[in-house]
């Protein structure tokens, strides 16, 4: 293990409403700082905002406040929400600081004084939502190639850094540097990207055009272009040309994280800036894949956008942070919905890992009033136990190198399952009924042993929920500080344990409002007397929908025109309605309550975009809504007069 990391996420567009995308970035990346820390690394976490530019000009202005004024409103948002989630970040850079500012300047003036920036005139085509130029070639269908949008074309004056000068020195540090770019993949399409002559880069952008930025130290009339600026925070941020000492002891960065969206500013602007500058590369540029939302983009438009703070109000701050970390490998896409993340939930934390630490809790306490008792002899079962664990740590350290951390959670969860299948092969509880007690003692001390360690590993992960666990181990007095500790741990032995309520509460899912909830069987005393605590306290989730997802259900409002009984099936009407211009059939359960004669003429409310459905082997196109109470049922009809195939809403 290296023995400095320093860490950065993106710094996003101060602008935005953080969403999952955001929040992804910066958990991985406090959950990297937080492991090396573990290990016992000396680390650096650096996160922040990015402040200039078209974008926060165009809504300051719109809001009719200033540029800055605007931005120390919305900065709020970020830094709320890593409080939130519990990131520490050892620094926050906002571009628009002084200090920062000054540095772009003077990096600025040094390339400049040196030819590495020069001036020219421009035709180019700007997306003013990517904040990037273009050249002819690169456009899609006369589009934005990043986002598809509209560009305009501009010519002007601008100043230009001589990118095109490193293009053979960029691919050869490339291929020489297999862990510079990670995935391997994300190398492979930087490199197909600098298979075409590289150009040079225009870096200002004229104040007449855009004012909101830093200015050029040689040229007052021009601003620096807005990715120039943003870049230079990776070093501004630990002191460069400020503080040489805090400098040269972060720099190079071992690891700027990034989403693939902006892999070639990343892999192409900044190793050539920093290689004009005379700074070292950074270790590696890793490129994590993209959260879709019920396999689709997250947009504003679409309305499916995922707030992070719904998430955390709803199952804890901890349990976000391992879904964000389990659910996705890190070079890949992944998919959120609400049924995955109950389901992940369900099944590691409150099924493998609370399930874990109940029976040993309950055990204990049955056992000894809690006190952790002292081993005896070492079976093959025990070896076994204590190999999966051992696999664990080695496994997250080796997972952590290569940036795959959801194989070493995965690695820990089977660790946590094998404590599981020590307890079922092991039966403590019939040793306790059996009086074998030295054998009682050693499977509950081995046990606790192994849940210590298990938490130590995922503690990165889930900060309190792991620190919970240790208390209730009483294992919070061994003072253990990381993953290194766990090879000189001391003994759990004579620890108290406390009783504890589930530390993650099975999350029921209310499915549909009118389904009916099935009373939830009493556990039985089981024969063995093991304790149950796969069904702990439960917690109910109303699942909240979005108006665009309301909106996917079309109501509309029918008319009955004939209702006949289905033969064979007391509770069945068989109706055609009119919808609008249309003729549909429905089968209603509405027989018991509603004669045909008393249902037809009616304006009643269908959800229209129903896939039909064989009831009986009959056809039905649709469902009419009704509100049932036990034995009472009523028809949801319209007040007043209203046609058939109106929608409602
Ligand atoms: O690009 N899935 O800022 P930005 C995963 N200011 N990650 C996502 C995501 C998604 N759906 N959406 C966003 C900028 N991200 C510049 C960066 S750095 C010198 C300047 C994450 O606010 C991911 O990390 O658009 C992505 O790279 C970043 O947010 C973009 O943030
Ligand atoms: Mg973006």
């Amino acid at each position: 293990m290296s023995e400095k990391f320093y860490v950065t996420t993106p710094i996003y567009y101060v602008n935005d409403r953080p969403h999952i995308g955001h929040s992804y970035t910066t958990v991985l990346a406090d959950v990297l700082a937080r492991t090396h820390r573990s290990f016992g690394d000396r680390t650096f976490f650096l996160t922040g905002t990015d402040e200039h530019g078209q974008k926060v000009q165009n809504a300051a202005e719109k809001r009719g406040v200033s540029p800055l004024a605007h931005c120390d409103e919305t900065v709020v948002r970020f830094q709320e929400l890593w409080q939130r989630l519990g990131i520490t970040n050892d620094y926050f850079i906002r571009t628009t600081q002084e200090d920062h500012k000054k540095i772009v300047s003077k990096i600025m003036q040094d390339l400049y004084d040196r030819g590495e920036i020069y001036k020219s005139e421009y035709t180019g085509w700007y997306c003013v939502g990517c904040e990037r130029f273009f050249t002819e070639k690169d456009l899609v269908d006369g589009k934005c190639p990043e986002c598809g949008r509209e560009v305009n074309a501009i010519t002007e004056s601008n100043y230009f850094f001589r990118m095109s000068k490193y293009q053979d020195w960029l691919i050869d540090h490339i291929k020489s540097h297999p862990d510079f770019i990670l995935p391997a993949f994300r190398a492979n399409e930087t490199l197909g990207f600098l298979k075409q002559p590289l150009e040079d880069l225009c870096i200002s952008r004229p104040k007449s055009r855009l004012a909101w930025g830093i200015e050029l130290p040689f040229d007052k009339d021009y601003v620096c272009y807005v990715w120039f600026d943003a870049l230079i925070n990776y070093i501004s941020g630990v002191g460069y040309g400020s503080d040489d000492e805090k400098f040269n002891s972060w720099w190079p960065a071992s690891c700027h994280l990034i989403g693939k969206d902006i892999l070639t500013t990343h892999t192409v602007y900044w190793p050539t800036m920093l290689k004009a500058i005379g700074l070292p590369m950074p270790q590696t540029i890793f490129a994590h894949g993209w959260w879709l939302v019920d396999n689709s983009k997250m947009s504003k438009s679409v309305g499916n956008v995922v707030n992070p703070m719904d998430m955390i109000d709803r199952a804890g701050v901890d349990a976000f942070r391992y879904f964000l970390m389990a659910e996705m490998s890190p070079g890949n896409d992944a998919n959120f919905s609400e049924e995955s993340f109950i389901a992940r939930y369900n099944s590691d934390l409150a099924n493998d890992l609370g399930n874990l630490l109940s029976r040993v809790n309950k055990l204990t306490i049955r056992a000894t009033g809690g006190e952790i008792p002292a081993p005896g002899e070492v079976t093959d079962e025990d070896k076994e136990l204590a190999a999966a664990v051992a696999a664990a740590v080695a496994d997250m350290g080796s997972c952590l190198e290569a940036y795959k951390l959801d194989q070493g959670i995965n690695a820990v969860l089977n660790a946590v399952r094998a404590g599981n299948r020590y307890l079922e092969k092991c039966a403590p509880w019939n040793l306790a009924k059996n009086g074998d007690t030295a054998r009682l003692h050693s499977v509950l001390h081995n046990a606790a042993d192994a849940l210590c360690r298990i938490a130590v590993l995922l503690a990165p992960v889930m900060p309190e929920k792991m620190a919970e666990l240790l208390a209730v181990l009483g294992a919070d007095k061994l003072n253990i500080r990381g993953i290194a500790d766990l090879a000189s741990l001391k003994s759990v032995t004579g620890l108290v344990m406390k009783e504890t309520a589930p530390l993650f509460p099975r999350i029921i899912v209310e499915e549909a409002p009118a389904a009916e909830v099935k009373p939830e069987k009493k556990a039985k005393s089981s024969k063995n007397d093991a304790p149950q605590a796969a069904k702990p306290a439960e917690k109910v989730v109303n699942v909240a929908v979005t108006i665009d997802e309301f909106f996917k259900t079309q109501l509309k409002t029918a008319k009955v025109l004939t209702a006949e009984k289905v033969e064979g099936a007391d509770k069945l009407l068989k109706l055609s309605i009119e919808v609008g211009s249309e003729t549909r059939q429905l089968v209603a359960g509405v027989a018991q309550f509603y004669s045909p004669e008393a249902i037809v003429g009616k304006t009643i409310v269908i959800v229209a975009n129903l896939k039909p459905a064989k009831i009986r082997g009959i056809e039905s196109q649709g469902m009419l809504l009704a509100a049932k109470d036990g034995d009472n049922l009523k028809l949801v009809t319209i007040d007043g007069d209203m046609p058939s195939g109106v929608s409602i809403g």
